[in-house]
């Protein structure tokens, strides 16, 4: 029977569907209606049914059923995905080209494969020789049940897992996979969308957990619609910087787990390597001491990170006075120096301000505030920061100094690492109280921007 084709236009931004061109779609973007042709499917075809039950239950019947998790052979994985792999579970890993989204899932599919049985690995973006060159190179030994294919073609997929059966399926990556059902190209958004909702039935259906890779654009945003992050049960991230071995993993959306807790991996000849001591990584050539330099702390998920953030302020030789910032927000940073010359009384109008978080961390939290302000306070006034001295709080625009969430945590680890005294705000410094006696670690706690440059000059300055 021949197919029947209509023409859509198809948001690129939602997902939405509409009979006509329109210039701005309801979903308020702008010139993203792309024209397309579906195939009108009959009323009894099997993609139209869906396995959801139609008779409603009530809630308190349900069992609750506890997951069952596979484990990846690698910690920093089963922490982002919350302790391991759900089995039926659909994941989405993003990331930019070449940050490692082929490496980790081929080292985690190693492990699985010896664990649990039969993995495969399916993969549109390169050969099966590539593929092995990487597996070489990053797992020690292979198992038998690690099967590859170099395929694009959705039923075929379907039709080779029907065979193998796998534990553990992987799709590298969704943007390169086509259904024969639609005469769309690979990548666009209903191609995207059929072959998630192809892949979550597989799944469920059948129980075994998947890993779809799909790109990001530029700007971070996965490229097609945000129709398939709707669909999956985990949406992770992975960043890093080319040039920096560090890689961060993270959870945007996690159905089995929180979406807090961070992985860090670094990037060697073969392969990617879990870091144990992160603190240590990002304290590791600390300047200390130095003029401009701060040790500050964000609480990740369940765990302290300790890192460096520094500051180089320099006469402006124009009259537009620069500011940069890598990895501070920069809105937060012009936020900080307007309180710095409002309510410290610092002239920063004529002066080019430099921040930067060594180490390539990208922290997204305001309690590193305090930190930037004493680092940028410290190059102005060639002040260097007390010796051993970790700062933490958030700066609220009349110059007072916000409490921040888990300061203990962060207190306890700093102590561990050997350093000697805390800056915080006063409200937390109150709560630990006498928490710390025993371990000789000093807290300073401060109301506003005065007592923080007070207690960041010490007594000897
Ligand atoms: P890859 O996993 O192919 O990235 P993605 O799938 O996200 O596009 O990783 C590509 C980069 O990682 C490549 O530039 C080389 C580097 N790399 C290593 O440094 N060590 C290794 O062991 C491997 C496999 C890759
Ligand atoms: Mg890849």
């Amino acid at each position: 029977m021949a197919k029947k084709s209509k023409t859509v236009f198809v948001c690129q931004e939602c997902g939405y569907e509409s009979p006509r061109w329109m210039g701005q779609c309801i979903c308020g973007a702008w010139n993203t209606m792309v024209e397309q042709k579906v195939i009108d499917l009959p009323e009894d075809d099997s993609r139209r049914r869906t396995s959801v039950s139609r008779t409603p239950t009530r809630l308190k019947e349900v069992g609750s059923g506890d997951y069952i998790r596979i484990d990846t052979g690698i910690r920093e994985l089963n922490r982002v995905l919350g302790g391991g792999l759900v089995k039926g579970s659909l994941t989405l890993i993003s990331g930019e080209p070449g940050i490692g989204k082929s490496t980790i899932i081929i080292q985690a599919a190693a492990n699985i494969a010896k664990s649990q049985g039969t993995v495969l690995y399916v993969s549109g973006e390169e050969s099966e020789e590539q593929i092995k060159m990487r597996a070489d190179r990053v797992c020690p030994q292979l198992s038998d049940d690690l099967y590859i294919l170099a395929e694009t073609n959705m039923e075929n997929i379907a039709a080779a897992c029907e065979k193998l059966q796998p534990k553990f399926l992987v799709i590298d990556s969704i943007q390169t996979m086509y259904t024969q059902a639609m005469d769309s190209a690979p990548g666009s958004v209903s191609q995207v969308r059929d072959i998630g909702n192809q892949l979550m039935k597989l799944g469920k259906s059948r129980n075994i957990p998947i890993f779809i890779v799909a790109h990001v654009t530029k700007s971070g945003e996965l490229a097609g619609p945000k129709i398939v992050e709707h669909l999956v049960d985990c949406v992770l991230n992975f960043t890093g910087e080319r040039d920096h071995e560090l890689r961060i993993l993270r959870a945007y959306k996690n159905r089995f787990g929180t979406t807090s807790e961070i992985g860090a991996f670094q990037m060697e000849e073969n392969g990617l390597k879990q870091i144990d001591n992160l603190s240590g990584t990002f304290l590791e050539n600390t300047a200390s001491e130095a003029e401009g330099s701060v040790i500050t702390a964000v609480y990740e998920g369940s765990r302290p990170v300790l890192f460096e953030v520094q500051a180089l302020t320099a006469p402006a030789n124009v009259g537009f006075a620069r500011r940069t910032s890598v990895g501070v927000d920069y809105q937060r940073l012009n936020m900080i120096l307007a309180v710095l010359e409002k309510k410290a009384g610092m002239t920063m109008i004529n002066q080019d301000v430099y921040v930067n978080v060594v180490g390539g961390m990208r922290p997204d939290s305001p309690s590193i505030d305090l930190a930037v302000a004493l680092a940028v306070y410290s190059s102005m006034r060639g002040i260097t920061c007390r010796k051993r001295t970790l700062v933490i709080g958030e700066v609220g625009l009349t110059g007072e100094i916000r409490s921040v969430q888990n300061a203990d945590k962060i207190a306890v680890e700093a102590a561990r690492l050997g350093y000697e005294q805390m800056i915080l705000p006063r409200k937390n410094g109150d709560k630990i109280g006498g928490k710390l006696d025993r371990t000789g670690f000093r807290l300073i706690g401060v109301k506003n921007i005065y007592e923080a440059i007070d207690g960041f000059k010490g007594e000897e300055n």
